[in-house]
């Protein structure tokens, strides 16, 4: 176990976390961390701490999706739209220049995912990272095994952060599917400091309005085409059917201030840039 997954990790880390059930502070207690408020306790698992509840809804189907054989199947997709798109790195850096100001920062990657974005980020620059998937967790960690990450096991709606702690905060390629994509957006705008950026990608959730099927009135084919050309699964598909009308506006404008919401990747995807509304 390196020096950053040692649980002694989390216990010097305690001063930056708080119970993601009841707000209240953490404590080292054995290999794990106890609330001081509702004593529940956090273990550190393969050197990421778990402060995961049981889940449910969306964030169940999308965990099993990404703990499975499925999604480096579907990753061909995502490598081929990166393609189209000049290279992995060059569509990634159409997201990170809007955070051009990294080194030496305290940066959040809500759904870190296998870390795919750390090779953008400067050394010098601080960064945790929550996933609600142990599989992507460990790939981030193979992929950067010198890299002193924080890696917590946990869902982007209750951040298990103390306020105002991060420079600046990420998320990619995960926010239309979860459980709560307003929720998850007010605990980014919590964590971060007054005036850090908050900027969060991912693609048009009416991307399959743009199918074949839809065009010419089959939806059973782009179901089919989804579910197992696609390898996005019966279950995952039926949440991206549910959502492909979703608005990102009011939920943007519910939360943040000074937001943009610009195109990428020639119309596949978006990417929300904003400030946190404080006060
Ligand atoms: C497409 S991957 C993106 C990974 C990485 N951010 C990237 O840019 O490559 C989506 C990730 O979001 C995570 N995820 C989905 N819903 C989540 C939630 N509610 N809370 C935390 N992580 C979540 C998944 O487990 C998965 O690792
Ligand atoms: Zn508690």
């Amino acid at each position: 176990m390196t020096p950053a997954t040692a649980p002694s990790l989390w216990a010097d880390s305690c001063h930056w976390l708080q119970c993601p059930d009841c707000a209240q502070g953490l404590a080292p207690a054995d290999a794990a961390l106890a609330c001081t408020g509702c004593h529940r306790t956090f273990r550190v698992r393969d050197g990421f701490l778990d402060v995961m509840p049981p889940l449910t809804g969306n964030n169940k189907v999308v965990a099993e999706f990404y703990d499975s054989p499925n999604w480096p199947k579907f990753r061909f997709w995502e490598w081929f739209t990166f393609l189209l798109n000049g290279g992995e790195r060059r569509a990634r850096s159409h997201i990170m220049k809007h955070l051009p100001h990294l080194a030496e920062c305290r940066l959040l990657e809500v759904a870190i995912g296998d870390g795919a974005n750390l090779p953008l980020i400067p050394p010098s620059c601080e960064v945790w990272g929550i996933d609600i998937s142990i599989i992507q967790l460990r790939g981030c960690r193979q992929r950067c095994p010198d890299r002193p990450l924080r890696l917590l096991l946990g869902e982007a709606e209750k951040l298990p952060f103390r306020d105002s702690m991060f420079d600046h905060v990420l998320s990619v390629g995960a926010f239309n599917y979860f459980n709560d994509p307003v929720q998850s957006l007010r605990e980014m705008a919590r964590v971060v400091k007054p005036g850090g950026r908050i900027v969060v990608a991912d693609e048009y959730p009416d991307l399959p309005n743009r199918l074949i099927g839809h065009r010419i009135g089959l939806p059973q084919l782009d179901r089919w085409v989804m579910s197992r050309f696609l390898h996005l699964g019966p279950e995952f598909t039926d949440i991206i059917d549910r959502h492909r009308d979703m608005k990102l506006e009011p939920i943007v404008r519910a939360v943040l201030d000074d937001w943009q919401i610009y195109s990428l990747w020639h119309n596949v995807g978006y990417c929300i840039v904003g400030q946190a509304r404080k006060g």
